[in-house]
């Protein structure tokens, strides 16, 4: 698995449990009605999943990873593990739903493709995701300290945050119809701090350095500490969020 990112539902529970949090937001732009057929996409540990379940709504969630799948079906989830650009649904769903998920999947015509085909006429497609400019600050420090390392600097992601005018036209050139389009600033408490959230999101980056890796990181740190790290010594993310309402258009 090295050079790849890992899921392990455990630390990520730990250490990035409030992407659930924030992403209960974006389910009030989903909207969701009981008995309707939802797919959620990136599923992760099914958190969110099951806020959407709690609305009535009969729900497979779909992720890459087989340690969040078994977590989501510990808790009783219709989860898969699905590759989301070959979903193997056709009309199938009224609408699918993505939080925090869409930045890893860098072929991202693919996934709206495949997105398309997995609605009904007229579904759905409503996500939040890294917009532009997302953690930017964070990507630049390690940039800057694997140069200096001697790193390889395509080991960090790969991610994909869109303008708004960028991810329109993908949604449109596949035939949706954009319902309303965002992009806000929301700077984020990490509870376990920077260091661990590195460690969940960016683990190649650093398993490059092996024995070096715990250096790597203070040094990630130092750079960063002056603009995400509070006077009581908080850690923040700087995200920035592009959220979207989508219709199949024909
Ligand atoms: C995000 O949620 O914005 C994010 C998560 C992991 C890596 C990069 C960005």
């Amino acid at each position: 698995m090295s050079g790849l990112q890992r899921w392990e539902s455990e630390f990520y529970q730990r250490d990035t449990g409030f992407v659930a949090d924030y992403g209960a937001d974006v389910l009030s732009w989903l909207e969701p009605v009981a008995g309707e057929r939802i797919l959620d996409l990136g599923c992760g540990d099914g958190v969110l999943t099951q806020k959407i379940v709690a609305a009535g709504a009969d729900v497979v969630g779909a992720d890459s990873s087989p340690s969040f799948v078994q977590t989501a079906r510990a808790s009783g989830l219709d989860a898969r593990v699905l590759d989301a650009q070959n979903l193997p649904f056709d009309r199938e769903f009224d609408a699918v739903f993505s939080n925090a998920a869409l930045h890893w999947m860098i072929q991202a015509d693919d996934v709206i493709s495949s997105v398309k085909r997995a609605l009904k006429p007229n579904g759905r497609f409503v996500g939040e995701f890294g917009g532009f400019g997302n953690v930017a600050a964070i990507i630049t420090a390690m940039r800057a300290v694997g140069e200096e390392l001697g790193g390889d600097p395509d080991r960090i992601g790969p991610w994909f945050f869109p303008t708004v005018d960028h991810y329109s036209a993908l949604l449109e050139q596949q035939g949706f119809k954009v319902d309303n389009i965002v992009t806000f600033y929301r700077q984020t408490p990490l509870p376990t701090g920077m260091r661990a959230w590195l460690k969940v999101m960016s683990g190649p980056f650093f398993d490059q350095f092996g024995d070096g890796s715990e250096a790597a990181l203070d040094k990630v740190e130092a750079v960063l500490k002056d603009s995400l790290c509070d006077h009581n010594g908080k850690w923040f993310a700087d995200y920035v969020r592009l959220r979207f309402l989508a219709r199949v258009d024909d």
